[in-house]
């Protein structure tokens, strides 16, 4: 459903079977990998979903295309809309890209702390990007602060529409109808449990919704960040992009799930190392706190055990962070011979992690 019919897209015949017709219709279908090496126990099953495969390089493009498509349809933006959203990285890029396939104006609240390298994906995407340099006076948080500059652009600009990922239904449905289905399809239902990084929670939520429709038993794990507020987290600071959130938002609300587990920087920086070593894969910060969680997890699950880790993005968007040795050092106190030695070490985890429930 393109709008930017200045072009002859709409009126062009659909690609044979088999093609995809336009770039939002790669999205999803996201290959599942066995995990070999990644822990100790052999005995356990480990599978990972590669979601920065998607076009736009994280899991986020299925809920982007999935809000726009549906405020499309229910006419909620037209030809003239200008899309907003509050974002510092994966949301933005997927909104970015469904935006222009459909010739839509983008404009991306971001903040300070945003990387450049993100910044200049918007920007080659066409958004229109605008820096909160301040934090909210009340609460002190540049979240609050973005989500303020989105009210006041709401106020003021005549055809504006605001997906809000935070609260709208079509994101843990993007998740549920794809992401879940898809892993539980190749798996033929059979999950003992499935890990899962949490932000918006809408990931997690529709993972869940996906399992209880099929009455499936699998364990739903949230991962969620140290210094993350979610599900009662204390406030702090967090030097992971995309991991855990500062303010709850509406999504997460009441949300429980089988197990929560919160891991820090380092931990994330781990298992991102030990990912690439032991297995060649190139994955972001979380999908490294992601696949710690699991080596903890591992320790205490019985023989023959199947887990599924979903990895929300790549490493590419890291190179300066968790793959860069002097970050590593300088922001988390962690040297080049200690990180080697805690990503090589033997399961279970030499690093503490807080279990919740
Ligand atoms: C890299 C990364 N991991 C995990 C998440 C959390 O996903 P969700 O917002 O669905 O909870 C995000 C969200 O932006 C992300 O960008």
């Amino acid at each position: 459903m393109a709008l930017t019919s200045a072009s002859p897209i709409d009126l062009l015949p659909h690609a044979p079977d088999g093609v995809a017709d336009n770039v939002l219709d790669v999205i999803g279908k996201t290959p599942l990998v066995r995990l070999h090496r990644f822990l100790d126990r052999r005995d356990i099953e480990l599978y990972a979903k590669l979601e920065y495969l998607n076009p736009g390089g994280s899991m986020k493009d299925r809920p982007a295309a999935r809000m726009l498509a549906d405020a499309i349809s229910s006419g909620q933006v037209g030809r003239g809309t200008l899309v907003v959203e509050s974002s510092s990285g994966n949301m933005g890029i997927g909104l970015a890209q469904a935006c222009r396939y459909h010739g839509l104006r983008f404009r991306c609240v971001i903040d300070r702390r945003t990387q450049e390298h993100n910044v200049k994906i918007l920007r080659a995407y066409g958004a229109e990007v605008e820096v909160v340099e301040e934090p909210d006076p009340a609460t002190g948080d540049l979240l609050t602060a973005r989500l303020g500059r989105v009210r006041e652009i709401l106020a003021t600009e005549p055809d504006v529409f605001w997906p809000n990922q935070y609260s709208n239904a079509n994101n843990p449905l993007a998740h549920q109808l794809g992401t879940m289905s898809e892993i539980d399809d190749a798996l033929s239902g059979r999950i003992d449990h499935v890990f899962v990084a949490t932000s918006s929670t809408g990931t997690a939520r529709g993972c869940a919704a996906h399992l209880r429709s099929r009455g499936r038993a699998t364990s739903v794990v949230a991962v969620d960040a140290v210094g993350s507020v979610l599900f009662g987290g204390r406030p702090a600071e967090r030097k992971i992009s995309g991991l855990g959130a500062g303010i709850e938002p509406p999504l997460a609300r009441n949300q429980r799930f089988s197990d929560l587990v919160r891991v820090s920087a380092v931990d994330c920086v781990v298992g991102c190392r030990r990912l690439i070593d032991r297995e060649g894969i190139l994955a972001g910060g979380s999908a490294g706190g992601v696949l710690h969680a699991v080596r903890h997890q591992a320790a205490s699950m019985p023989s023959g055990s199947r887990c599924v880790a979903i990895l929300a993005d790549s490493g590419t968007r890291y190179l300066d962070s968790v793959y860069s040795d002097d970050w590593v050092e300088h922001e988390l106190g962690v040297g080049p011979a200690d990180l080697a030695a805690l990503a090589s070490a033997p399961d279970p985890t030499p690093t503490r992690l807080e279990s919740v429930t």
